[in-house]
């Protein structure tokens, strides 16, 4: 048996990674670590971009993301659902129980009830409020509408008169993202030596209707080979789905890198092929099927969140990219 390791993006991680440990820890499964890491941000309301806490899209409406892997041929995803607040456990019933490897929207909702997932609020009267003001600053007229906040649909309801969206006013929702903390991703090693990955979003605060981030794609957001070794990003999704950054890792410690020096490869590939705007940030995460691990970023405003048998801590990133 070896030493269980358990790492989390930013600093959030570490009180979500105490309730996973003591099980990691008596010998369980990775990836049941995996999802009570998520599970407990996705519950957690102060955390603005995953589960309940989760900034909607322009609409109103929050969509969810998340998935979970543990090798190639070992993976499952749900992206656009709105039924409960852990995507993180549909994704993982989607590897184990369907014949597929992602599910979207309204199919993934209607597989999560299926399966008896029981629908649950997805929008927190915080993030309600935050959108409402947030849509009021908008230069054209959107009166703010309540979404609801249970199961379902959590936008407009259907023949609402207000006019469409329309992208042309609004100025830049990315730069309302860029101030919140981002995706949970969460990487695990168990005593039996299984890699195992996972992680949750709510995406970008006041995304276009429909937007899907890297988070639920698999090689992009995470990627989990047994052998090699394991990545996973948070940040702008949109700096990452052109680069497949995850897998991008995971391939250069296959080659012999160590997590550091892949995490800097990767990430020096996102600062190569974009023109990076000052607040624009990735970082990612990596561990090594031998328990070698590193935390890197674009940006210093990063943290990650390590334990093992020996630690408990908030880690800076290294190395960081853009000073
Ligand atoms: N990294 C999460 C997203 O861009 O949706």
């Amino acid at each position: 048996m070896g030493e269980p390791i358990l790492l989390t993006t930013w600093a959030f991680g570490q009180a979500a990674n105490a309730v996973a440990w003591p099980g990691l820890l008596a010998g369980g499964d990775g990836l049941d670590a995996v999802e009570a890491v998520c599970r407990h941000v996705e519950l957690d309301e102060a955390v603005e971009s995953v589960g309940l806490g989760g900034l909607p899209d322009a609409e109103g409406q929050v969509t969810l993301d998340g998935c979970v892997m543990r090798g190639p041929a070992r993976c499952g995803s749900v992206c656009s659902m709105s039924f409960c607040p852990h995507p993180v456990s549909v994704a993982r019933r989607v590897m184990e129980e369907s014949a597929h490897v992602m599910l979207a929207g309204p199919g993934a909702d209607a597989f999560s009830a299926a399966q008896g997932f029981e629908a649950g609020v997805v929008l927190s009267e915080w993030a309600r409020a935050r959108w409402a003001e947030w849509r009021a600053r908008l230069p054209s007229p959107f009166p703010p509408t309540a979404p609801s906040t249970l199961g379902g649909p959590s936008g407009p309801p259907v023949g609402d008169a207000r006019p469409a969206y329309n992208p042309a006013n609004v100025s830049s929702p990315a730069s309302d993202a860029a101030r919140s903390h981002d995706t949970v991703a969460v990487l695990a090693l168990d005593a039996a030596g299984n890699l195992s990955g996972g992680c949750s979003t709510s995406g970008m605060a006041w995304k276009l209707p429909g937007r899907v981030g890297d988070s639920p794609l698999i090689g992009h957001g995470l990627y989990v080979h047994p052998a090699h070794g394991a990545a996973a990003a948070t940040g702008k999704g949109e700096l990452v789905m052109g680069l497949c950054s995850s897998f991008d890792a995971v391939e250069r410690m296959r080659s012999g890198a160590s997590p550091r020096e892949a995490l800097g490869g990767a990430l020096g590939r996102i600062r190569e092929e974009h023109d990076l705007a000052a607040d624009d940030q990735v970082a990612m995460i990596a561990l090594s099927p031998h328990g070698e691990w590193a935390g890197a970023a674009l940006r210093p405003d990063y943290r990650s969140a390590l334990r093992t048998t020996t630690r408990d801590e908030v880690v800076p990133p290294d190395p960081v990219l853009c000073a």
